[in-house]
């Protein structure tokens, strides 16, 4: 087989049996896997990037898809091997949808909805007493979390003056703040792979909390998206650039519109459990990956 390329799969939640499928249909095409290819496990050596014995630098193409906190050292290899081999997704989209304020603001830039938000140096807690009393609620959110953690909804200046003294502690370089937006505390989750539609599921917060992620104790449902959440989702994954992507969307019920409240580079295919209760967009997800690899690959 002439093309071969290199992945690296999470193993959990099914993540195995999507890696066999994936590989299965590449054969088929004759595209040769490599898997497993943790760049934690890889060094450069002089103009190469080693795995063992392999030269990561001369695969024909590198899939990328754990969504297990990437070190620095991966962080940086990837960089690295996404400037000499086309990976998916590449670096500069998957670092950007790794930093909430860096795809917000590109979003903006390109006429996607999101929430309001601004970011100020750390020195400039005023700015935070003179938008609280501009948008009532705030959200402060850690710029590069991840399922819901750390984010602290901010209700009044009381409130904000307990947390600036702290926040100051932790040596922070800057804030980002978004307007608490109300809704229903409902989001849809819509997967785009190569520009193309897969997938739309909700997810509800519970009743105690306001986040919809799964670990803050919010539930996955079938949900039918509107063509308009379509649209929002196909474009910002358009202007993020990625190969593949899970939007995340909300409805403004002040504004009265859908906004993107982040870009997942690497959202999970359903599990074997969200299978069983209707979420059946894997093989479709495969069948757009594989035939994107397979352009991508072409000689
Ligand atoms: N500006 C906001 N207003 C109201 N709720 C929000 C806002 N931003 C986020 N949320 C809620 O918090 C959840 C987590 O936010 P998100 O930005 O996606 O961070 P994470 O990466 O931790 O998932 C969202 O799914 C949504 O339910
Ligand atoms: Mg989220």
């Amino acid at each position: 087989m002439s093309r071969k390329i290199g992945m690296w799969l999470y193993q959990n939640s099914g993540g195995d049996k999507i890696e066999n499928k994936i590989i299965k249909k590449l054969k088929e095409r004759e595209i040769e896997t490599l898997s497993g290819l943790n760049l934690r496990d890889a060094l450069a050596k002089n103009g190469h990037i080693l795995h063992n014995k392999t030269k990561l630098d001369k695969l024909d193409l590198f899939f990328s898809y754990n969504a297990g906190e990437q070190t620095q050292y991966q962080m940086f290899l990837y960089q690295a091997l996404s400037r000499v081999i086309p990976m998916i997704n590449s670096y500069e989209s998957f670092s950007l949808t790794e930093d909430k304020f860096q795809t917000s603001f590109l979003l903006r830039n390109h006429g996607v909805a999101t929430p309001d938000f601004k970011l100020c140096h750390r020195d400039d807690g005023e700015q935070l007493r003179a938008i609280i009393k501009k948008w009532d609620k705030l959200v402060y959110k850690p710029t590069d979390g991840w399922g819901g953690v750390g984010l602290t909804k901010i209700e009044n200046e009381a409130t904000l003056d307990t947390l600036l003294p702290f926040l100051n502690q932790m040596d922070l370089r800057f804030f980002y703040v978004e307007k608490f937006l109300k809704y229903d505390n409902t989001d849809f989750r819509v997967d785009i792979v190569d520009g193309k539609f897969v997938s739309c599921y909700g997810r509800k917060a519970s009743g105690t909390d306001w986040r919809t992620n799964v670990t803050s104790g919010g539930s996955v449902f079938l949900r039918e998206p509107t063509d308009e959440v379509v649209e929002l989702a196909i474009k910002a994954s358009k202007v993020c650039g990625t190969d593949i992507a899970g939007v995340d969307i909300i409805y403004d019920l002040e504004k009265e519109q859908h906004v993107v409240i982040e870009v997942n580079g690497i959202p999970a295919f359903a599990t074997p459990e969200q299978e069983k209760m209707g979420l059946d967009f894997n093989k479709k997800k495969i069948d757009l990956i594989v035939e994107m690899i397979d352009r991508k690959t072409k000689k």
